[in-house]
């Protein structure tokens, strides 16, 4: 299969009568196959049927769902206009619940809109809030790229020669806008000469490190062990890791720090063999009014992804299953949180205040 270094999960195709398109993640890495998204109905089901996925890029996708929403949408009173912003905003917002990206950026779509359509000189038939609301999508997506080059210069120096690091789910250039968050890290440091070896977890019952993470990695020649997820005990005992490196979905005003399930279990083990144990994340992933992990919605989905990952029968019908799709790990287990403006260690609500300052955590 050809794919392009620099090929992109999602980018918008065209000016204001364009789309939004987005590689369908659920065929990779059979298939690379791109989907075209004309509308905001489309950008839902492609988020919660995982199509697209990872909290940067289910954040940068809804943005433009907010676009292709108002492209769709029919009204002659600012009154609609408004009406019509905030029914699409709910759509997205009913989306997945955990990764708080997705909200930071409907806040600030929903803050532009707002702003147009509530505006004295408001015409709601020159049809001038499109090209608005797309400038702003594409804001959200170009800062995407900034914080995840600025997050991997900041994480590089932790990267050394002859390491084995430890990484689960997939944060690279398929969860975000380019390049990645925890990945990028390891892209960074092997574009600066490193050599190491990346352990990625399967990642059940999704697959995402599995299917997509390894993926990245051998694109990228580095060198790579994909391991079941239960292995990661047995391979930690052996001195195989040296440092685990995971991102994060929500990240609490204590550090306490929403990922894919199993993090939590990974944070565990590596507390036990005393291996250190960093989350990557722009600060965008950081939720100020959550004041600690029991704060943050933690989404359940589908027992058949469970018992028929993938079409493949392989539990009794009927069986009773739990299914989170993300767990929280304690701020205390996490050494350090690596973000574009550094990287926040001890991680405790006093250093991510310190690291966020005064400014709103979206960076602006
Ligand atoms: O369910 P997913 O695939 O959206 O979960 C993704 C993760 O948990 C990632 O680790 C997280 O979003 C960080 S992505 C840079």
């Amino acid at each position: 299969m050809k794919f392009n270094r620099t090929l992109r999960a999602l980018e918008w195709v065209g000016a204001r009568d364009g789309f939004l398109r987005i590689v369908d993640q659920t065929r990779l890495p059979q298939e690379l196959r791109f989907v075209q998204l004309h509308d905001v109905e489309e950008v839902r089901e492609a988020i919660v049927s995982l199509k697209i996925r990872g909290a940067p890029a289910i954040g940068v996708a809804a943005a433009f769902g907010v676009v292709l929403g108002m492209r769709q949408a029919r009204y002659h009173t600012a009154a609609d206009a408004l009406a019509h912003l905030e029914r699409i905003v709910h759509l997205l917002r009913t989306s997945r619940p955990t990764a708080v990206n997705l909200f930071h950026a409907l806040e600030r779509m929903y803050r532009v809109g707002k702003e147009a359509i509530t505006a004295p000189d408001f015409n709601p038939l020159a049809n001038d809030l499109v090209p608005r609301l797309l400038a702003e999508a594409q804001a959200i997506w170009e800062e995407d790229r900034r914080l995840c080059r600025a997050i991997a210069e900041q994480g590089a120096v932790l990267i050394q020669d002859g390491m084995g690091i430890l990484t689960h789910c997939n944060t690279g250039a398929l969860a975000t806008s380019d390049y990645g968050t925890a990945l990028g890290v390891l892209f960074m440091a092997h574009e600066q000469g490193r050599r190491f070896t990346v352990y990625a977890t399967e990642t059940r019952p999704l697959w995402q490190g599995a299917r997509l993470t390894t993926f990245e990695l051998r694109l990228r020649g580095i060198e790579t062990v994909l391991l079941c997820d239960n292995a990661a005990g047995w391979l930690m005992r052996q001195g195989k890791i040296h440092l685990v490196l995971v991102g994060a979905d929500r990240i609490a005003a204590n550090g306490d720090t929403a990922n894919k399930v199993g993090t939590y279990s990974l944070a565990a083990l590596a507390q036990v063999h005393g291996i250190p144990f960093y989350v990557a994340a722009p600060t965008t992933s950081f939720d100020l009014n959550a004041s600690d992990g029991t704060a943050i919605p933690i989404e359940q989905r589908s027992p058949l992804e469970v018992t028929k990952p993938f079409g493949l029968t392989i539990a009794p019908d009927g069986i009773a299953v739990e299914n989170p799709a993300f767990d929280i790990t304690p701020a205390q287990w996490i050494t350090g949180i690596i973000t574009e403006r550094g990287i926040v260690q001890p991680v405790e609500a006093r250093t991510i205040a310190a690291c966020l300052g005064s400014q709103s955590p979206r960076g602006e």
